[in-house]
């Protein structure tokens, strides 16, 4: 039966709620590695507490619930979406994600936030499927505070079988890393053996990241880190050696998953600054590796930041 793939463009899934305290915002903190100094993340009594600006990534998992939910029922109640063909859930990869801050997160968001997701781009190859959604996180007001992309590739899902591709709306796409010039900053960062099991406390219960079973099953050879851990790490990491730790710096950020992180691996990020940003930013490429493999883990990275004195080259 064929599938007309360019019906799901533009379609938008029901809104649903979303909420979190400060409690989530120091949970998130940990499951991305923040350090014992990091206090304006780590501690709700820092005059400088704040959100980390990558924190509304885990709300599409996470919701308004407190308790822990079920990576599973979670797939059953979907919308049927027009033109899409039947995927296979284990078969879906994070292909990439972005998060644009728009305006600066409470601490504590009360009821009545609203999570919108809309069909921006479906492209088909021969290997699968790649769908584009935009998120847009929304206070009881309808103020916009952040717009997020990600795409998800669904391997051998199949609509016509032909090529296609549209998309009307993404992020922002990363300039090339220079090649001819070492890395204005290199971060070296460790993931540590529990960290998977921290970072599903804000809201990913895939039991995948806790279940060796389920990864050797799927072909990782045993547990693999959130993407959005690895992500969070990296986002961390900028702000620190860009800003001084200014949570207030970060106004765009964004990455493609390229292979999956192990609770333990080694980090090192590479990042050149490549010209100005929007609203007085600096425009950031970057790639993140596996310390010993030197495997790429995050490519096509983009963050728009303001620098601070101390944070000059
Ligand atoms: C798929 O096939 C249907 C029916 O022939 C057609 O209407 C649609 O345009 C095709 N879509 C793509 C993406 O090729
Ligand atoms: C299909 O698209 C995916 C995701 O963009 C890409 O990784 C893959 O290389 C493509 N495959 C082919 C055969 O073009
Ligand atoms: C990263 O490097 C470590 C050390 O060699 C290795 O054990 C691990 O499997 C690598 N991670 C991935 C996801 O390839
Ligand atoms: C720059 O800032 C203004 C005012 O805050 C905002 O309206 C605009 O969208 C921003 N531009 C970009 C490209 O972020």
């Amino acid at each position: 039966m064929p599938y007309d793939l360019a019906q799901a463009v533009g379609f938008s899934l029901p809104e649903r709620e979303v909420a979190w305290n400060k409690r989530d915002l120091l949970t998130y903190a940990v499951g991305v590695g923040a350090k014992k100094d990091d206090f304006a993340y780590i501690y709700e009594l820092d005059p400088k507490f704040s959100a980390l600006p990558t924190y509304p990534v885990v709300l599409a998992f996470k919701g308004a619930e407190q308790d822990v939910n079920l990576f599973a029922s979670r797939a059953k109640g979907i919308v049927q979406v027009p033109g899409i063909p039947p995927m296979d859930p284990n078969k879906m990869l994070h292909g990439s994600q972005s998060v644009e801050v728009l305006k600066k997160l409470p601490l504590v968001s009360g009821p009545g936030w609203k999570w919108t997701s809309r069909y921006t781009g479906v492209s088909e190859n021969k290997t699968g499927i790649v769908i584009t959604m935009e998120n847009m996180l929304i206070d009881p007001n309808g103020v916009p505070y952040a717009r997020l992309y990600s795409s998800t590739f669904n391997l051998g899902a199949k609509a016509n079988g032909t090529s296609f591709t549209k998309v009307i709306a993404n992020a922002p796409a990363a300039k090339a890393a220079p090649k001819n010039r070492a890395p204005d900053w290199m971060i070296k960062d460790q993931t540590s053996p529990e960290q998977a099991i921290l970072f599903r406390l804000s809201g990913d219960y895939n039991p995948l990241h806790i279940d060796p079973s389920i990864g050797h099953a799927a072909g990782f050879g045993g547990v693999i880190l959130h993407g959005l851990s690895t992500y969070g790490f990296v986002a961390r990491g900028l702000i620190k050696a860009i800003t001084n730790n200014d949570p207030d710096a970060l106004t765009l950020f964004g990455v493609r998953f390229t292979s999956p992180v192990k609770p333990g691996d080694a980090l090192e990020t590479h990042a050149w600054e490549v010209g100005p940003g929007p609203n007085g930013t600096t425009e950031i490429s970057f790639i993140t590796k596996n310390v010993t493999t030197g495997k790429l883990s995050l490519g096509s990275g983009i963050a728009y930041i303001k620098k601070s004195e101390k944070g000059k080259l």
